[in-house]
């Protein structure tokens, strides 16, 4: 049987810098016959060895070649990740956690609201959707960061509206010298394109406070709350279940999580 508390060795093959404290890890598992399989939106605990573990969002899709973990530097493993280089090892435990619905948003528009590092989670379903673009929609993603250093991903940006029917709308809270874009709050994108909440999925990550002020402005635009879904982080331990640090209300976000409908999570005691 899978022993879930027991971490796979994988072997770091690639370090793409995103930011000044943000880098994505690309990992293949030491032992190459095994496949390493995973939906959209689910996280692993990647540990380092006798420094300990953290959740990360997988932020590849299934639908690429490598796993990929975008991680900022701001602790102890992740100042210990930060520093090793191709060939080096690490643990990986995972997949964990509920995926985005993905059948179950096939047909819709996708409308993706990221602020900062929560970018890293949707691009696992933002890439997954690209790869399959027939089953989706018109695809828009609003992406806010604070100053324009702090963008994730920029180098697939030309990429991404290149495909067919697709909106890619940046901002940020303190441009920079060069900066020709918007500026202002992630929400503040919300007037500068069109949507039809009726046959749309909102899917937001971010920090705390903008996911209470994208949520707000996206109920007031008419989007139900079950088309709302959103990917929620909390301090973690075992991932399964078990230690009972991650509860909102009566959910548990490693396992209940840590996508979750709006709908299931609105009113929960500091869910969002
Ligand atoms: C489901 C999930 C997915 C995540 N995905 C990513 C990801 O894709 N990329 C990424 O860089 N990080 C992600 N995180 C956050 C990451 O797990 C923490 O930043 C991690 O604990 C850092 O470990 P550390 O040992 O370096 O920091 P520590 O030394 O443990 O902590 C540094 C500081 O951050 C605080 N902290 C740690 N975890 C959290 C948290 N979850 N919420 C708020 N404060 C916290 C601590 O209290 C401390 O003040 C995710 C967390 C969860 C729960
Ligand atoms: S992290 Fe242990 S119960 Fe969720």
């Amino acid at each position: 049987m899978k022993n879930e508390y027991l971490p796979y060795p994988a072997i770091i093959e690639q370090v793409g810098e995103e930011t000044y404290d943000t880098k994505t890890f690309y990992l293949k598992l030491r032992d190459g016959r095994r496949k390493f399989r995973y939906q959209p939106g689910q996280f692993v605990e990647l540990s380092i060895f006798g420094y300990g573990e953290a959740p990360i969002s997988i932020t590849s899709s299934p639908t690429e070649e490598t796993l990929k973990l975008c991680v900022r530097r701001i602790g102890k493993v992740t100042e210990k990740l930060h520093a090793l280089r191709a060939n080096d090892v690490v643990g990986i435990r995972g997949p964990f956690g509920k995926s985005f619905p993905v059948a179950e948003i096939k047909g819709k528009d996708l409308v993706f609201v990221a602020g900062g590092l929560g970018l890293a989670p949707l691009r696992s379903l933002i890439k997954t959707a690209f790869d399959c673009r027939a089953d989706f929609g018109k695809i828009t993603v609003l992406y806010g960061a604070r100053t324009p250093n702090d963008l994730l991903f920029r180098d697939e940006y030309e990429a991404w509206g290149h495909n067919k029917d697709t909106e890619l709308l940046t901002t940020v809270d303190t441009a920079s010298e060069g900066w020709q874009g918007n500026v202002g709050v992630v929400t503040t994108l919300f007037t500068k394109t069109e949507f039809i909440p009726e046959k749309s999925v909102a899917v937001v990550c971010g920090p705390p406070v903008m996911f209470r002020f994208a949520i707000r402005e996206l109920l007031k635009m008419g989007f139900a709350k079950d088309s709302i879904v959103v990917t929620l982080e909390r301090l973690m331990k075992c991932g399964i279940g078990k230690c009972g640090h991650c509860n909102i209300g009566h959910k548990y976000v490693c396992i209940d999580g840590p996508v979750f409908r709006y709908s299931e999570i609105e009113g929960l005691g500091g869910a969002v």
